[in-house]
């Protein structure tokens, strides 16, 4: 059958909302048994109560993905309870530091404080480092392959003015996964990353919401949309699947066509 994941386990952080809620709810229809992780256990429940809703398989977990103690708890549970991880989908991220706040400064560089750039660099790339390589334990515990997606940015391949905490620290995401991906290939395990455009989750609404800059963001995407949060999961579920099998170490653009040089 066309992307089934039926008999899958799928852990995915940052599935409270936006893009790893999308991917949660998809992978629960196309079959997976869901792991709806975030630090925002209210909206994670949400998300898996949706889905059982639907009747599909799902648990929330609270995690703070910059604590290995916690990720590797939430790694635990998922195998205890469900017998192993197949798909890791690792989505959890901020756009900048934000203190659990969801409010936060977009700096220039030369006056970033030093705190704020390793707190952005401490949650995209430190905790998505230990949520794969937690995850990959498993995987090769199981001794069954494994597929890791991480969720990177267009921002990893392109510098922005106030963004550079963010750029740097998904650049880092996007070689972090080339280099899983040929260290776990022995193993079964493939690794990818996907780099999405403008989609529409609460990361971009302060974009929405300002109708000049939307404007001129829409105008800058061939296609003339922003994307939707299901664009992303469906490339997710492509390489989750059995058909995305051949791909590892690649960074996946659905983006609209803004990245064409
Ligand atoms: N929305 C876009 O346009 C866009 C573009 C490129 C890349 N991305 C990436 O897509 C991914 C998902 O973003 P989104 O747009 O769905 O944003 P979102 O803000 O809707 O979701 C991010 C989720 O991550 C969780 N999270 C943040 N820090 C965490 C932490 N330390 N521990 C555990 N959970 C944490 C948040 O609680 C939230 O539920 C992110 O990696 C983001 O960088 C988004």
């Amino acid at each position: 059958m066309a992307l089934d994941l039926t008999g899958k386990v799928a852990l995915i952080t940052g599935a409270a909302s936006g893009i790893g809620r999308e991917t949660a709810r998809l992978f629960a229809q196309q079959g997976a048994a869901v792991v709806a992780a975030d630090r925002n256990l209210p909206q994670a429940q949400e998300t898996a109560a949706e889905i059982r809703t639907a009747g599909r398989s799902a648990l929330a977990h609270q995690v703070e993905i910059t604590d290995e103690a916690q990720v590797a708890a939430m790694v635990q549970r998922t195998v205890k309870e469900l017998g192993g991880i197949d798909i890791l989908v690792a989505a959890a991220a901020v756009p900048f530091a934000d203190y659990g706040t969801g409010k936060g400064s977009r700096y220039l560089l030369v006056e970033q404080p030093l705190e704020d750039w390793r707190r952005v660099m401490s949650i995209n790339l430190d905790g998505t480092f230990l949520t794969d390589r937690h995850a990959a334990r498993a995987m090769i515990d199981a001794n069954r392959g494994g597929r890791i997606i991480n969720i990177a940015s267009g921002a990893a391949i392109v510098a922005s003015i106030r963004g550079g905490a963010y750029s740097a620290s998904k650049a880092g995401v996007w070689m972090l996964t080339k280099t899983l991906a040929l260290e776990l290939a022995r193993h079964g395990i493939t690794v990818n990353a996907i780099a999405p455009g403008f989609i529409e989750t609460p990361m971009t609404e302060h974009i929405r919401q300002h109708e000049p800059l939307a404007k001129s963001v829409v105008e800058s995407i061939p296609l003339r949309r922003f994307g939707k949060p299901f664009d992303i999961a469906a490339t997710a579920l492509f390489l989750a699947s059995e058909e995305g099998s051949y791909y590892t170490g690649q960074l996946m653009h659905p983006n609209g066509g803004v990245l064409i040089p």
